[in-house]
């Protein structure tokens, strides 16, 4: 939602496993709806609920994972999914690096949590899968 407010993007999709942070996210949208400053961009817009090992975001060129609670079986398959995708695209993680030679680390920032100061990793997806 914060980059599809920033930036003109064609579709910014949100996805939550959770029913009441699904429906959270869906108030938020709803109030932005109502500026008249973010009238266009929100109708590009869309979430999600479900889970994300079921969801096909094969059209995705950039996507963001707050994954600082990801461990074990989750990580090990969404990275595998992340894998799939087009090569090029980007991908943001939080806390933890995607640990695949498929993926070149662009960048090692640190940004500002509610939790805290947390490590974030721009990573892009290799051509060639190794
Ligand atoms: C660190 S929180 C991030 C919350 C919020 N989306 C954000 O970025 O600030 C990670 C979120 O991932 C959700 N989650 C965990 N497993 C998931 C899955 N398989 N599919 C979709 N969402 C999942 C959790 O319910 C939790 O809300």
């Amino acid at each position: 939602m914060a980059c599809a407010m920033v930036f003109d993007v064609e579709k910014a999709c949100g996805i939550e496993l959770f029913a009441n942070l699904h429906q959270a996210a869906n108030q938020q949208k709803q109030k932005l709806s109502k500026n008249s400053a973010y009238e266009k961009n929100i109708s590009s817009i869309s979430l999600l609920q479900g889970n994300f090992l079921k969801i096909d975001f094969s059209d995705a060129n950039l996507i963001f994972i707050n994954a600082t609670g990801f461990i074990g079986p989750i990580w090990h398959k969404i990275q595998e999914k992340l894998i799939q995708l087009s090569p090029g695209t980007v991908i943001i993680t939080i806390s933890k690096k995607l640990n695949s030679n498929d993926f070149t680390l662009q960048k090692t920032t640190h940004i500002e949590m509610s939790w805290g100061i947390a490590t974030a990793y721009i990573q892009q997806l290799k051509s060639t899968p190794t």
